[in-house]
């Protein structure tokens, strides 16, 4: 049995495209928290944080933490907000290995302000600023990550190599 690879990172980094990728070329399942809280809820992200707040999503995101730390041999995409839960983050920690991709700010603007709708964190006149200002504050919690991964001006193959390539050479896991 192999130890979970887990994804993390702000918004707009990747996690969910790279995560698809990375699970092809290692023959693993792909499991996307995010995705797998809207089939369990019938709601989407958006929807449950509009009807019962943010507090009721996150409490969704710590069962999704727990199912998916029970299990093996995944690739997991996890929600850019997974790591502001000290407790999720040891769980999931404990059942895999933590990559945390990074993107400039003004990338991860550029990036996720065509799909703002689907991110209710994200306001209406978002600016590169707020993008700073929330990066800032997670900086510290992304960085726990075993292994963190630049990819601006990267295409996805590239991510999805060079992480590959660290978990064999520096981590053994694959
Ligand atoms: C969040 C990120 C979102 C989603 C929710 C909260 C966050 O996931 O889980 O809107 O707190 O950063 P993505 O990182 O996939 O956009």
């Amino acid at each position: 049995m192999g130890k979970n690879i887990i994804l993390t990172g702000f918004m707009g980094t990747g996690k969910s495209s790279v995560g698809t990728k990375v699970a092809e070329r290692l023959s693993r399942q792909f499991v996307d928290m995010d995705r797998e809280i809207e089939k369990l809820t019938g709601m989407t992200v958006s929807e449950l944080f509009r009807r019962f707040g943010e507090v009721r999503f996150r409490s969704e995101e710590k069962l999704m933490a727990k199912k998916v730390a029970a299990q093996n041999d995944l690739v997991v995409a996890t929600g850019g907000g997974i790591i502001l839960d000290q407790k999720n983050m040891d769980l999931l920690r404990s059942s895999g290995t933590v990559v945390c991709l990074m993107a400039d700010p003004e990338e991860i603007f550029q990036r996720v302000r065509r799909k703002r709708g689907t991110r209710p964190l994200l306001k209406k006149n978002l600016t590169v600023n707020d993008i700073v200002a929330m990066l800032e504050e997670r900086q510290p919690l992304y960085d726990q990550a075993e292994i963190v991964i630049q990819t601006s001006g990267r295409n996805i193959d590239s991510v999805v190599d060079d992480i590959i390539n660290r978990l064999r050479q520096e981590h053994g896991v694959l």
